[in-house]
């Protein structure tokens, strides 16, 4: 496939709404924030909510779009980079699209198009994963990761921002539930047990283990099973999802030929005032310490790639135990998402430790960079 300009696929005015929409400011906001707007989803609150990201998506939807048309390094031109500048180009349109959302039954259309612009995107990730592996293959083994700092940046950048739209979209959706759970305001759990998450994480980890080496290292899970604070599930349950298979693979490869029963990974949960800490070890050998800078870069993987370029977007759907080189820095977005962070240190020769720490606050407003 030939690289395409936008102009060869767009109209000259939807890329001047494009350029209009990019340039305008964005609008961030918290969990405390969504949690009690979301506890009162009434008709009216629906509208306003939707009156919101009627005009945040479209700038957030632009300003991604514009920027996947300048990456350095011949990036943009990559056609699965084109691909998902497509996809956020007419996402665009179709938030567009809507003159206004002035009523119940314009606020319903509006939230079915947003679910759907959702489901759309479900492959973002993995199809920009394609795009910077080519890259990779075109720059050589010669290059220094760490050289690539633009395009680190570009990245943390844009997988933050999409984080965000995902997040914005699943909450509204979400608030139209008519039978939520207990305790859940949206994707939002006000009384999220994260020994719980972990729990489920380890075993969905474990389940992909067994299934790649045919066996899989225990997880021992300490902390207060009492304990509940408000987050959202399914982004601890990604970051916890990532480093313990991470750790399980670490584990696994290094006790598969051995006589030694393989030692479990050990996941402590930890309730301070200001974060909930959650810390995963393992005794997988660790990493060598000129490897840790590149350990947050998208590039880095000592897996082999599950991707190539003939890949079905079904088949790229499929978990792996590693390979993208993306599980880290991604899980650290995601912890930074909410105003926590993730600190990865490694003994070389015994295992690593993944420090998780989340805001217990929630008052952190999303970081719009
Ligand atoms: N607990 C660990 N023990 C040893 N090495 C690790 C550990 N966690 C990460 N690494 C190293 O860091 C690399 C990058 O990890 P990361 O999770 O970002 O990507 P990946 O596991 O290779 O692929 P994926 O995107 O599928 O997770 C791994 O390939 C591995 O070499
Ligand atoms: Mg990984």
């Amino acid at each position: 496939m030939a690289a395409k300009k936008l102009s060869e696929t767009y109209s000259k005015n939807l890329i001047n709404e494009l350029k209009k929409w990019g340039k305008m400011k964005r609008t961030g906001v918290s969990l405390r924030y969504m949690t009690e707007f979301g506890s009162r989803p009434t008709e009216k609150n629906l509208l306003i909510s939707a009156q919101f990201l009627h005009k945040e998506l479209a700038i957030r939807i632009a300003r991604k779009a514009l920027e996947l048309e300048k990456l350095p390094y011949g990036l943009s031109e990559k056609p699965a980079v084109l691909k998902v500048r497509d996809w956020y180009v007419d996402s665009f349109s179709d938030v567009r699209s809507f003159k206004e959302i002035s009523d119940t039954n314009d606020e319903l259309a509006f939230t079915q198009t947003i679910k759907s612009i959702r489901l759309k995107h479900t492959s973002v990730a993995p199809t920009l994963a394609l795009g910077v592996q080519q890259l990779k293959q075109d720059l050589g083994p010669k290059i220094n990761i760490q050289d690539l700092s633009e395009i680190h940046q570009f990245l943390d950048r844009f997988y933050m921002s999409r984080i965000g739209i995902r997040m914005l979209i699943g909450q509204h959706v979400a608030l139209h539930d008519p039978d939520p759970l207990p305790d859940c305001i949206g994707c939002i759990h006000t009384r999220m047990s994260p020994l719980e998450v972990a729990r489920n994480a380890s075993e969905d980890a474990r389940s992909i283990c067994l299934r790649e080496y045919g066996s899989s290292p225990d997880v021992k899970i300490y902390g207060d099973h009492n304990f509940t604070f408000p987050y959202v599930p399914s982004h601890l349950h990604l970051m916890v999802f990532e480093l313990v298979k991470n750790s399980l693979r670490a584990v696994q490869e290094r006790f598969m030929d051995s006589d030694e029963v393989a030692p479990p990974i050990r996941i402590v949960v930890a309730d301070g005032l200001q974060d909930v800490t959650i810390k995963i070890s393992d005794e997988g050998g660790g990493i060598p310490r000129c490897d840790l800078p590149k350990l947050f870069s998208y590039l880095y993987s000592t897996a082999k790639s599950p991707l190539d370029e003939n890949m079905t977007m079904s088949s790229s759907d499929a978990a792996t135990m590693a390979g993208y080189g993306c599980g880290i820095p991604i899980s650290r977005l995601y912890a930074r998402y909410f105003g926590g962070d993730l600190q990865v240190i490694s003994m070389e020769g015994y295992g690593t430790d993944a420090y998780l720490h989340l805001s217990r606050l929630g008052d952190s407003e999303e970081p719009l960079s």
